[in-house]
């Protein structure tokens, strides 16, 4: 065993994940969404994060742009960096949902083995959703301004022109938003949710 976990026990709540769930009217679960940048998956997010609070659930985006400006400050775009930034967001995400909300994550999270990781850390509470848009719609949006930046050099690996994104293989939702319009996209999410973590 690690040493540094060695002398440690698992305390156990006295509030259970049921008393939550039935407290709330819904139950606790992870959504994460992943795809290229310009996928639309913060706009989708931030939706889906509108669309539940007004329903009277309790839901809470986080969201790889704002993350890593606190939690994960330091943390660049190295795969190592990746990595680290994906599991400290799963490992929030996981006590966010245990904590009975809906959590819906918002990552590019391009390799495959990370995504794998955090889904081991929600457990099944872990729903993945791929933000499908392919490259060159995203690259025409270019809402930030960074694939022109990147295609110039300006920013080193950056996801699908100088460094990989991995398609999920099978992922609980697709969502295409170079075919499917926003409310059409939200409406679809919305129904996984119900469907998924509706039922207390
Ligand atoms: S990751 O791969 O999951 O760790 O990335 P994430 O935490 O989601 O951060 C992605 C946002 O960081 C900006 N950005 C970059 N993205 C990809 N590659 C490089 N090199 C890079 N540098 C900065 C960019 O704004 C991403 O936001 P989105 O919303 O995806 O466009």
């Amino acid at each position: 065993e690690d040493a540094a976990t060695a002398n440690l026990t698992e305390v156990s709540h006295t509030v259970s994940g049921e008393e939550r769930a039935a407290a709330n009217g819904h139950r606790g679960g992870i959504l994460w969404l992943t795809g290229l940048s310009g996928a639309g998956k913060s706009t989708l997010a931030m939706a889906l994060e509108r669309a539940l609070f007004d329903r009277g659930w309790q839901t809470f985006v986080l969201d790889g742009d704002n993350v890593r400006n606190g939690l994960n400050a330091g943390l660049g775009f190295s795969p190592d960096d990746r990595a680290e930034n994906i599991r400290r967001v799963a490992e929030t995400a996981k006590l966010f949902a245990d904590a009975g909300m809906v959590v819906i994550a918002s990552l590019i999270s391009p390799l495959q083995a990370d995504r794998e990781r955090a889904r081991v850390i929600g457990g099944d509470r872990f729903h993945e959703v791929h933000v499908a848009a392919d490259l060159a719609t995203c690259e025409e949006r270019d809402p930030k301004g960074l694939y022109k930046k990147a295609r110039a050099g300006e920013i080193a690996e950056f996801t699908g022109v100088s460094a990989p994104y991995e398609a999920p293989e099978q992922p609980e939702l697709v969502i295409d938003t170079s075919v499917l319009g926003r409310s059409e996209a939200l409406a679809h999410l919305l129904d996984y949710v119900d469907e998924t973590l509706g039922k207390a």
